[in-house]
């Protein structure tokens, strides 16, 4: 597994482009093979898990073109098949929508149980049980999800328990060919799902009311071609915006949607830095000293959950007390223990984490957990005097596009240390 090398204490400074977002990506790729036109996507981002989603498609038969790092056109006719490879599959857990587009287009899907992830358990119960009411029959046997529907899926209203973008999204893929209306309540309203409606549209679908709770899908028979530009990454924004900060810098981001990191600059404010809003860019300034806060992760528009190891590894340089109450995933804690490794005084509760800001982290070695820790991690040795060094950086490529050449364009000295056969082979900054 590859390293990424730290060396801390530089601030940041400077403007970075924003890249797609992985949440809009890993769905409208999925989405894509419903269409037996040719689609053309672009503003992908470049990271492995799009990287393995094109491979699954291909796998399946659909015709690909790659159109430079951040483009590519499809063409999804020759679709031959409807169980992609686990062997791809387990690389990503957002393969879960192949669920919803499989069914949609051939009414048959055999995906395999997605892979568990460090943030807790991951259950899926909200999607088959959606599955469930628009007339699919499911079997889980041997690792596998098998779903058929007799003849079409027929329209439902469904409740969702929970409000999960995961559900929300392949209900409305799978719905958007169903016969008739299917309405989802309780619907989870991230932009990203904003996105998927709008590429659905334009392939043909009806959709209405994504962004709020109540969606209404009114089925297809068939999906045509579409062109998309994929919304920008609101997390690789806030990743960097939060760096800016905990580095004492000022960056800013560019390419980017305000409206979609109205939580972040709001708590980035009530931190004391200084945060200016533009159209397509936000300029974000630490002034002087950081102010401890309390901070509640909620489904969107609340604080985004995968930016809480991100603001947890900034609170540490808040001098004070300062809670982060995590209210979307049971156990995102993972990276704590390796915040403390970095001297972080952190106490962990449930669902609830103190943080004792102030003193000055120490650079040291630590592992990346998922992507969103591994950021973290980052961050934390962006902040720290000396060498951190962290391992598994594999987790943070699942989702940030040439993240050290980013922030090595603000002024970080860091380096990626690729280990061949495990021999960590090491180069001079
Ligand atoms: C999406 O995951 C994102 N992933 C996650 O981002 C993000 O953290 C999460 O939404 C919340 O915003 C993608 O979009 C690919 P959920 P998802 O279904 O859809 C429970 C990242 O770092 N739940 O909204 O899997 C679930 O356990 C990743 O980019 C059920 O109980 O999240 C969780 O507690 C990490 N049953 C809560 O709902 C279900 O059937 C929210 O999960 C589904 C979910």
């Amino acid at each position: 597994m590859d390293t990424i090398v730290i060396n801390g204490g530089n601030k940041l400074h400077g403007k970075v482009r924003i890249s797609g977002a992985k949440n809009a990506a890993v769905a409208i790729l999925p989405a894509a093979l419903m269409s037996t036109g040719k689609i053309s996507l672009s503003n992908l981002p470049d990271i492995n898990d799009v990287r393995t989603l094109i491979a699954i498609l291909e796998n399946l038969g659909v015709g690909i073109r790659r159109r430079g790092r951040n483009a590519v056109e499809l063409k999804p006719a020759r679709l031959r098949g409807y169980s992609p490879p686990y062997e791809l599959v387990k690389k990503m857990r957002a393969s879960y929508y192949l669920m919803g587009s499989l069914l949609a287009r051939f009414g048959r899907a055999e995906v395999p149980i997605p892979g568990g992830c460090d943030l807790g358990p991951r259950p899926i119960d909200q999607h088959l049980k959606g599955f469930a009411a628009l007339g699919v029959d499911i079997e889980i046997e041997h690792g596998l999800i098998k779903l058929k529907v007799a003849n079409k899926m027929r329209g439902a209203h469904i409740y969702l328990d929970v409000v999960s973008v995961g559900a929300t999204i392949n209900l409305m893929l799978a719905a958007a060919a169903a016969e008739g209306r299917t309405v989802l309540e309780n619907a989870a309203k991230e932009p990203e799902i904003v996105d998927v409606a709008n590429f659905l549209n334009a392939m043909g679908a009806s959709i209405k009311g994504a962004g709020t709770d109540v969606i209404r899908i009114d089925g297809v028979s068939q999906f045509g071609s579409a062109e998309h530009i994929v919304i920008p990454d609101r997390i690789e924004a806030g990743t960097f915006m939060m760096a800016a900060a905990a580095t004492g810098g000022e960056v800013v981001v560019e390419e980017v949607i305000p409206k979609h990191l109205e939580a972040v600059t709001a708590k980035l404010r009530e931190m004391g830095a200084a945060v200016a809003v533009e159209p397509e860019r936000i300029w974000v300034k630490r002034t002087g000293k950081l102010l401890p806060s309390d901070l509640k992760t909620f489904p969107y528009p609340g604080f985004p959950t995968d930016l809480q190891p991100l603001s947890m590894a900034l609170l540490t340089a808040a001098e004070g007390t300062s809670i982060i109450t995590e209210n979307v995933f049971d156990g995102r804690f993972r990276h704590v223990d390796e915040l403390k490794r970095m001297g972080a005084q952190i106490k962990v509760e449930g669902r609830t984490a103190v943080v004792e800001g102030g003193l000055p982290l120490s650079a040291a070695p630590v592992t990346a957990t998922d992507l969103r820790a591994g950021a973290a991690l980052v961050v934390a040795g962006l902040m720290a005097e000396g060498e951190t060094v962290v391992s598994e950086a594999e987790h943070i490529d699942r989702g940030y596009e040439q993240f050290e050449e980013k922030l090595r364009g603000l002024g970080a000295s860091i380096k990626r240390v690729r280990s061949r056969s495990g021999i960590m082979v090491r180069k001079p900054y």
